[in-house]
């Protein structure tokens, strides 16, 4: 448990799943995080959101030696990116479908630790051409097999109709714009309050 879970602000890292070129992630990302910010506990000085791109982060595919379970880390880029993790009360993934599943950099980089997840709450929002609800099922076990606690519900976004697309139309490379439908900010909001929630304890997190 992060020291300041119980007392002082939760800091909720925000990952943000994708990492390829022209992706819409940021723009996905960055809705996301000024939403949070209205949030009254974010007003109030009870919480604040860390932007964790794994575009920035670049870890390579899964090379330690030793499985994260046993905390043996031999590279400096493990490292790293367990003091990332670590410095976290609890996280919202922010992931796109790819193929009916997450992207493999958002899988790679939860498979790099173990206990800098366990027993944290995480909420997840997604998005893609169908809203992204099967990438949510495969990330829901993934993060249960760390010991995180997923929050109930999450946050669909759909391509055709939470963003504003250009006069051209749709297209893979079309510059939309982030516009989601009001309901989406409240389904943020109520995320956001069961992440609150669960890091100050009020709420148990079950741990393995
Ligand atoms: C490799 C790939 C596979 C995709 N598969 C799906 C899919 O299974 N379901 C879906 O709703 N959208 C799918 N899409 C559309 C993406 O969700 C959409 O392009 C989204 O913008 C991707 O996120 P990104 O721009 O941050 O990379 C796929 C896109 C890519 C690049």
């Amino acid at each position: 448990m992060n020291s300041t879970q119980q007392n002082g602000p939760i800091t909720v890292g925000l990952v943000l799943g994708s990492s390829r070129q022209g992706r819409r992630g940021p723009a996905v990302a960055g809705w996301v995080a000024e939403t949070a910010g209205r949030h009254p506990a974010a007003r109030a000085g009870e919480m604040t959101v860390e932007l964790i791109d794994l575009a920035v982060h670049r870890l390579p595919m899964l090379d330690e030696p030793v499985p994260a379970r046993f905390g043996d880390y031999r590279h400096e880029h493990t490292r790293r990116w367990s003091k990332v993790v670590a410095a976290c009360d609890a996280f919202v993934f922010v992931t796109p479908e790819y193929n009916r599943s997450v992207p493999a950099v958002l899988k790679n980089a939860i498979d790099y630790l173990d206990a800098e997840w366990r027993g944290k709450p995480a909420g997840v929002l997604s998005y893609g051409a169908r809203g992204g609800g099967q990438a949510v099922e495969h990330l829901r076990a993934i993060l249960g097999e760390v010991g995180m606690a997923v929050v109930p519900g999450h946050v669909e976004l759909q391509l055709f109709t939470d963003f504003q697309w250009p006069a051209e139309g749709v297209s893979p490379t079309a510059n939309a714009r982030i516009a989601p439908a009001p309901e989406r900010a409240a389904e943020v909001a109520v995320m956001v309050t069961g992440l609150v929630d669960a890091a100050r304890g009020a709420v148990p997190v079950p741990v393995r």
